[in-house]
């Protein structure tokens, strides 16, 4: 005997509980990309919308189960009960059905007009801008203030200082959406300006209130490889971005690694250089991603694999079999309209070797910025043309 005689409810009280368990699931905290924990005022203005909005929600729905409960047991038929008696309209319930309602969505649109002013207020004075350019599939950022630093997939910027981004697309538009800062907003392709008008930009800004590193993903659909499109912002305490910036504006040290130094040759001698910058060293092409800190950032080709010496190996091989659509090209195979980079797996572990070496802790802030050209000019070939 199983204790259910219709197997009809053992299987509906499965189905309870399995559910059961993913609702509590989502009860957990270690969600990255979560809305709920916001860390900018940008973030506090919309995720107290969201509450606002559900305070009243959950309150009608508790109401509204609670007097349909009372009535389906009140007046449900019993045997002999006469026929209820049926009413045609009744001026002072339709009143109060038509008025409360009015006075919820003025309760939820007042604050919500309120907010969208309050996120659309004028760049900040003292705010730190920051060029967010979207590329099919990756992410390109630029510090205006900063001259010559970029970096891609991964946005440094400094807490305590409001952030403000100048937003525009490479190509299709694309979205920029970090749930923890707040906001998903387009980055269109921008369109021809006439003289002296502005450029028609999409905006961002936000005050982070708390270092640390948060993660998002384009959140408009763009092409093969939208789904791989991540990226993350580090916001550094002011002192460790000040570091961080030292460490970018520093000649790089060469790998002590042989195997890591091999690649830097390899690479600096590549058609590689064309299209990367390696801040510091002779590679200063802008087509491609910065890769100035590549050992530093989280994953290889914004958000497809784990970075590590292997993986990078992987991409450089053969990019668009890592990711579709990839517009690099591989050892052997062409990309991105240019030509395979003919380099043997041996130079391509060399090469991954060498990009994994780039660190911020692997430099020497302490070593005076103008040292950067003579120490390029030295120790390296000048840029060659793409083969
Ligand atoms: Cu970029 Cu979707």
């Amino acid at each position: 005997m199983t204790g259910y005689r219709n197997p009809l409810r053992h299987r509906a009280w499965r189905l309870v509980l399995v559910a059961s368990v993913l609702v509590l699931a989502a009860c957990g905290t270690e969600y990255p990309q979560t809305t709920f924990r916001p860390v900018t005022d940008f973030g506090e203005v919309i995720n107290g919308l969201f509450y606002n909005t559900t305070a009243w929600t959950m309150g009608i729905l508790l109401i509204v189960e609670a007097v349909l409960v009372y009535i389906l047991i009140r007046f449900r038929a019993r045997p002999g009960a006469p026929e209820p008696e049926h009413i045609h309209g009744n001026t002072l319930v339709e009143i109060v059905w038509t008025v409360i309602p009015a006075i919820i969505v003025a309760l939820i649109a007042i604050p919500a007009v309120g907010a969208i002013f309050e996120l659309q207020r004028p760049r900040d004075e003292g705010a730190f801008v920051v060029d967010v350019i979207g590329h099919q599939w990756w992410w390109e950022f630029r510090y205006p203030e900063l001259p010559g630093v970029a970096t891609a997939n991964e946005m440094h910027v400094p807490v305590g200082r409001m952030i403000y981004l100048n937003m525009r697309s490479a190509d299709v538009i694309h979205s920029f959406w970090i749930p923890r800062i707040g906001g998903k907003r387009d980055v269109n392709p921008v369109p021809a300006t006439r003289e002296g008008e502005p450029e028609r930009l999409n905006h961002l800004q936000f005050l982070i209130n708390q270092a640390g590193a948060y993660d998002g993903q384009c959140a408009e659909y763009c092409g093969d490889s939208h789904a791989i499109m991540r990226m993350r912002v580090i916001a550094h305490e002011p002192d460790d971005f000040q570091r961080w910036l030292a460490a970018y504006r520093t000649p790089p040290a060469p790998p002590a690694d042989s195997l890591a130094a091999h690649g830097m040759n390899v690479f600096m001698r590549s058609p590689c250089i064309a299209c990367h910058t390696v801040a510091g060293t002779s590679a200063i092409g802008r087509i491609g991603p910065d890769l100035t800190f590549m050992g530093d950032r989280w994953t290889v080709g914004a958000g497809v694999e784990d970075n590590g010496i292997d993986a990078l190996a992987r991409w450089i091989t053969n990019p668009g079999a890592v990711k579709p659509g990839a517009r690099m090209p591989g050892a052997h195979t062409e990309g991105g309209g240019m030509p395979p980079t003919g380099l043997s797996d041996a130079d391509v572990r060399a090469v991954a070797a060498y990009l994994h070496s780039l660190r911020a802790d692997a430099v020497q802030p302490g070593a005076p910025a103008e040292a950067v050209h003579e120490h390029t000019d030295d120790s390296q070939p000048a840029p060659d043309a793409p083969r």
